[in-house]
């Protein structure tokens, strides 16, 4: 797709907030840190649209970003943030699910992985998380431009094992740095947009 226009459309900190129009949404998971909020500024060609920052646990709304009025990029909450109090995260956890139950537009969802990193207890909680909600998530392996060229195949294979994924099942190693990945990941969104 062609990017020109977006803009944040909602933050919503309730789940009576959510958007009611026909929009398709595809949600953004991943822990904090991961470069959520970074590849979705990669995405949509912007510098900086979708707030980063070295702070982790930054983004504590789901955001939804209006992409030419077709779609709708969901930046979900990072979780695992250690200094999260143990109530936070209980909030978090329901307002998350009650976002994946409630959506009826929610088409895709994709988990971020640190590429440099087996995925952690959190990540895989998530992963399996999202299965049981009826969801494939698609696997973005970010910041792969932390690791050398030949070490990225090796460790898809890890992030594969540790998710119980299919061999043949696809992971998008990613770079918000390098752009590296964003022409395949549209094509995924693409894709599902079609159908
Ligand atoms: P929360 O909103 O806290 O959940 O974090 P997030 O997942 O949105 O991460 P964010 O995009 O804010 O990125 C966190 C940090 O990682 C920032 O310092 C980014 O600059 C850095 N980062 C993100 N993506 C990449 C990447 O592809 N390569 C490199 N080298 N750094 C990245
Ligand atoms: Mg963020």
């Amino acid at each position: 797709m062609d990017v020109h226009n977006v803009y944040l459309d909602r933050v919503v900190g309730r789940i009576d907030q959510l958007p009611t129009n026909e929009l398709v949404e595809i949600a953004f998971a991943g822990k904090s840190n991961v470069g959520k909020s970074s590849l979705i500024n990669t995405m949509i060609n912007r510098k900086a649209l979708a707030r980063t920052s070295g702070q982790p646990g930054k983004t504590q709304t789901i955001n939804f970003y209006n992409i030419e009025e077709k779609l709708y990029f969901v930046d979900l909450p990072g979780y695992g943030y250690a200094k999260v109090s143990k109530a936070d995260r209980e909030r978090w956890g329901k307002f998350i699910e009650s976002y994946l139950k409630s959506s009826k537009q929610l088409k895709l969802i994709i988990q971020l992985i640190d590429i440099r990193h087996k995925p952690s207890e959190l990540d895989k909680v998530m992963y399996n998380w999202i299965v049981y909600q009826g969801y494939t998530p698609l696997i973005v392996a970010t910041k792969m431009d932390k690791i050398n060229r030949s070490q990225v195949q090796k460790h898809v294979k890890v992030i594969k094992e540790e998710l119980g994924l299919t061999s043949d099942s696809i992971i998008i190693p990613f770079s918000s740095q390098t752009k590296k990945g964003k022409d395949e990941l549209w094509e995924h969104i693409d894709r599902c947009l079609e159908v």
